[in-house]
């Protein structure tokens, strides 16, 4: 499979690294002359061009990447799908509802592969708290709450909201497999105006299940963890943990008969499941190239992808007082 890489800056060079294992890596693109010229060293048997469409007329090419800065997207995604290209795109895959239903449409259409680049979705932590959830080990959830906090990266281009919600949102919707009925979003932009420093939110599904975010780039703590509360246990997923990074407490609540609906709690043990220490970021192109090659369900992966833009523009919305 030939695979191009566009957007050498902090982050492409990583999926180039993948790809160029997993691979063959043809294309490596960079708008900027000076970021290309440092990773021609890097993957010499790649052809180096600072034109997007130099590679997209590559007919033995398959699949594009997008690594670009997030603002372009959406319009890099949407040129490589019209040339006949499988794409991941890098989280969030556009910044507009309507912008990657275009995309999703046209993907279905040509029976291309649109995979957005949601990291943590093929973290073995999260699998874990998936399987978890899955087998009712947890009992029912009732709620999950994501906590993404450091002391930046400041952006520029993009909030707190779609710089870092983006991931726990992504695992939420994933872990409990509903739309949001309700999404209420505050925050307050302090540094720059109308880029949101800190973000709150708050989602509410169907089944009565609840979840919340603290999002935020100001921040003395480094968080990077996941509850999921049940009715007969509570799991944490926690980043930042070397060896630790999932752990199942049997505390739940517990209704005594003999007290006439007075709840009391249970603390039993802990538990710290075996999480396999594989890279996240091989799993998601090797799960890419398995699309690519006719493996699993493609039109799944961009329309979770689709509900997460769906999610966060409505969350904006939200923010923003409309
Ligand atoms: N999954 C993750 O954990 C993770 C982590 C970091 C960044 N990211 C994502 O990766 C993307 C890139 O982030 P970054 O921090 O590497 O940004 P960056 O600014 O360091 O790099 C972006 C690069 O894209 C290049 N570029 C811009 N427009 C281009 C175009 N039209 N064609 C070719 N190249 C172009 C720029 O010259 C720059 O070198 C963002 O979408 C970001 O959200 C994901």
């Amino acid at each position: 499979m030939r695979v191009a890489v566009a957007g050498l800056g902090y982050w492409g060079p990583n999926l180039a690294r993948n790809f160029d294992a997993l691979a063959e890596l043809a294309w490596i693109c960079d708008a900027d002359d000076g970021v290309l010229e440092r990773s021609r060293g890097r993957f010499p048997r790649a052809r180096a061009t600072t034109d997007f469409d130099e590679l997209l007329a590559d007919d033995a090419l398959d699949a594009v990447v997008v690594a670009t800065p997030v603002p372009t997207h959406a319009e890099l995604a949407l040129r490589a799908l019209e040339a006949g290209k499988h794409v991941l795109v890098e989280k969030p895959p556009a910044m507009t509802a309507a912008e990657i239903d275009e995309l999703v449409a046209l993907a279905a259409d040509r029976d291309l592969v649109l995979m957005p680049g949601h990291l943590l979705l093929y973290h073995p932590g999260v699998q874990k708290l998936k399987e978890l959830v899955g087998s009712g080990e947890l009992g029912e959830v009732l709620c999950v709450y994501g906590n993404r906090q450091n002391l930046g990266i400041i952006r520029p281009d993009e909030n707190a909201l779609w710089s870092l919600g983006v991931h726990d949102l992504s695992v939420i919707l994933y872990l409990l497999e509903e739309e949001p009925s309700e999404a209420i979003a505050l925050g307050r932009d302090f540094l720059q105006p109308g880029v949101e420093d800190v973000v709150f939110c708050y989602l509410r599904f169907p089944s009565g299940k609840i979840a919340h975010m603290h999002l935020s780039w100001l921040d003395p703590h480094k968080m990077r963890k996941l509850t999921v509360v049940g009715t007969e246990k509570m799991v944490v997923f926690d980043d930042m943990e070397l060896e630790r990074k999932v752990t199942v407490y049997e505390k739940s609540p517990w209704l005594r008969a003999e007290t006439y609906g007075e709840w009391q709690t249970r603390t039993g043990d802990i538990h710290i499941p075996k999480v396999a220490t594989d890279e996240p970021l091989r799993l998601e192109c090797e799960r890419f190239l398995a699309l690519v090659g006719g493996d699993g369900d493609r039109g799944q992966v961009a329309r979770d992808g689709a509900l997460v833009v769906r999610v966060l523009e409505r969350l904006t919305e939200s923010l923003r007082g409309r």
